[in-house]
């Protein structure tokens, strides 16, 4: 870090960028707006269509799974995976409390109670010491979810899903081409539900997936997608002679094939994408250890990062003053996930006092820069910029 940069730029300073250093950006390269634009050529831009169904094919084999089912976003594989089990209303669902509120509607459309549960305090993930003592008679699933993309420790989960019978949908939302010994993560839960926001390490506009290894709740979801129809297998087969029946509850969840060919170029692209995500994070980690008051989030033992986001954990009293800081020195920095209690909708189901580990990661966390197209020179001013600021705490 050069003299001129000693003074902060909150105290009137030279910032270390006058051009914003932007926390996200999605990756749109030229072969993605061609898929896009020869979809729209072929006229076939509503849902389920050919390029939908390719991408599925694809997006199955690169996880390794039975059944990838492409939605138009994670929030509806959510609702999905619990539609597809009518459970018995007021049945209780885990859910962690340090997660987006999408995890927590999955259940709460389908009539069920939701249960908060603690998460670690040193990565946000659900924390399986505390997870037993949420356990009732009622409860029937649990959903954990990947903070940051960094993977859940879904053996300890299943051990005690296993024990008490309960169903495991992970919330993979954040966690495409994360690994978790060995395998994609996807691979360790009944269903997974990907997301492909703008935000997200592979993008399809908006967009999900639901996956899964078990026929019978593939088959039903592939009905339930699509408004409860059996419109899936007349596209495929086309035995009915023009008709298909309307033969289950269901909603409009299919995504269009226009999101079906961007996703088939998104993906041919996600392990050279998230290994950019992967240099950056490395680069971080290596510029920015050793410098007191600051953390990083922990990664999860036997796991493969995909580097969805980049935390700081830092000192809580100070947060918002180094969000601030870094604000002005030209870098975008951003808290996340305010824990679900501390939200009008949930506030009836805790207090700050029932969620320590959750609180005590939320207060630390602060994220920073990361996508595939930060530059050398970007990445080198976020960590000029951490240093500058902490240099001042
Ligand atoms: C953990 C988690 N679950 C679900 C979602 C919802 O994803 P979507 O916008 O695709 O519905 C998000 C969005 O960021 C998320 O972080």
């Amino acid at each position: 870090m050069t003299i001129k940069h000693t003074e902060l730029a909150l105290n009137g300073g030279p910032a270390v960028t006058n051009d914003r250093v932007l926390i996200h950006l999605p990756t749109i390269a030229e072969e993605d707006i061609q898929a896009v634009t020869e979809a729209m050529r072929t006229t076939f831009v509503s849902g389920d269509g050919p390029a939908c169904r390719e991408f599925e094919q694809k997006l199955a084999d690169y996880l390794g799974v039975k059944f990838a089912l492409f939605l138009n976003s994670a929030t509806t594989a959510l609702d999905l995976a619990f539609m597809v089990k009518d459970f018995p209303a007021d049945s209780e669902v885990i859910v962690p409390n340090f997660t987006y509120t999408s995890t927590a509607l999955g259940p709460i459309l389908n009539n069920l109670k939701i249960v908060l549960a603690d998460v670690r305090p040193d990565n946000g993930n659900i924390d399986v010491s505390k997870l037993e003592s949420y356990i009732t008679d009622k409860t029937v699933a649990i959903i954990p979810i990947d903070y940051a993309g960094n993977p859940a420790e879904m053996d300890e989960i299943n051990v005690i899903a296993k024990k008490h019978g309960l169903y495991v949908v992970q919330d993979t939302a954040q966690s495409i081409g994360s690994k978790y010994k060995g395998k994609y993560t996807g691979n360790h839960a009944d269903v997974g539900t990907f997301s492909f926001h703008g935000t997200k390490n592979m993008t399809t506009g908006e967009g999900g997936a639901f996956v899964t290894n078990n026929e019978e709740i593939a088959d039903r979801v592939k009905i339930m997608r699509e408004k409860g129809t059996d419109k899936y297998s007349f596209l495929t087969d086309n035995v009915t002679r023009g008709y298909y029946q309307y033969v289950d509850k269901g909603n409009s969840y299919v995504q269009s094939n226009i999101n079906g060919a961007m996703g088939i170029t998104q993906l041919a692209r996600l392990n050279a994408m998230n290994a950019q995500r992967r240099a950056i994070a490395e680069f971080y980690l290596s510029e920015l250890k050793g410098i007191d008051g600051l953390d990083f989030i922990k990664i999860t033992e036997g796991a493969e990062h995909n580097w969805h986001l980049f935390g700081l954990l830092v000192p809580p009293e100070k947060r918002y003053w180094i969000l601030d800081a870094l604000r002005k020195e030209g870098i975008m920095a951003n808290v996340h996930y305010t824990p679900l209690h501390q939200n009008k909708y949930y506030a009836h189901l805790g207090t700050d006092e029932d969620f320590p580990g959750s609180m005590a990661f939320y207060n630390r966390l602060l994220r920073i820069p990361i996508y595939p197209s930060l530059n050398k020179e970007d990445q080198q001013k976020v960590v000029d910029a951490v240093k500058k600021v902490f240099a001042h705490l």
